[in-house]
């Protein structure tokens, strides 16, 4: 079996995995070889998207694996790709994180992790917040809230997708379209808030799907506020 490590072809028809690894560049003969891991298969899936060389009938994917020591430059490489698919033990074990937010100012925003998910904390100009506030309920593809703090039925008014009262600037959001998944970009889109690129769903800036494929609101997690500048996530 090929180890580890070596950048190779792999034909999801065959099974066989060889040729010249684009990492050493060693010829290995083509035989039937086996995906190193569950994140090597997922890796496959994505580069196989990208790879502008495949040969159409052949259908030949990329064959990445981990764990090489010897190739260090595409160690460095592949790394991150790799270790932003994996659920890290330690960001699994956090059921809860703190995020101090002194330093995020009005009309910025930040995204950190929680659960392996991106989660989006924006502090919101007085003008996003009216903008959201003069949008009728009945105008919106989807009425119902979507926060994790409050009742399955609350509707999607401005001040139940915000921190809620006195803190309506503040908003939390896990960044995943509603659509299929996809991490949406902030402070675009045709509403001023959110827009995901993969099929064009634009959210407001409270976050509501306003436009596009996507069929829900982002989803508001469990949170609250520990101090003036500290939330607390989960
Ligand atoms: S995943 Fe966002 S619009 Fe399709």
């Amino acid at each position: 079996m090929v180890q580890a490590g070596h950048i190779l072809r792999s034909s999801l028809e065959t099974g066989q995995i060889g040729g010249l690894c684009r990492a050493c560049g060693v010829m290995f003969p083509r035989g039937n070889g086996t995906l190193a891991n569950e994140y090597a298969q997922r890796m496959v899936i994505t580069v196989s998207e990208h790879d502008t060389t495949a040969e159409p009938t052949r259908r030949d994917f990329l064959y990445l694996a981990t764990g090489m020591a010897g190739a260090v430059g595409v160690a460095a490489v592949a790394w991150p790709f790799i270790d932003q698919m994996r659920p890290d033990a330690s960001t699994l074990a956090l059921s809860s994180i703190e995020v101090d937010v002194s330093s995020v100012e009005q009309g910025m925003s930040i995204t950190v992790k929680w659960r392996g998910k991106p989660v989006f904390i924006r502090n919101r100009t007085e003008k996003e917040i009216a903008e959201a506030n003069a949008v009728p309920l009945e105008d919106l593809k989807d009425q119902a809230a979507r926060n994790a703090n409050l009742a399955p039925d609350a509707p999607a008014l401005d001040v139940d997708r915000s921190a809620g009262e006195s803190r309506e600037n503040w908003i939390v959001m896990v960044g995943s379209c509603t659509h299929l998944g996809c991490v949406p970009l902030g402070q675009a889109g045709d509403f001023g808030g959110w827009f995901c690129p993969c099929h064009g769903s634009h959210y407001d800036t409270a976050g509501r799907v306003r436009k596009g494929p996507a069929p829900e609101n982002l989803a508001i997690p469990p949170f609250e506020f520990i101090s003036d500048s500290k939330i607390k996530i989960g």
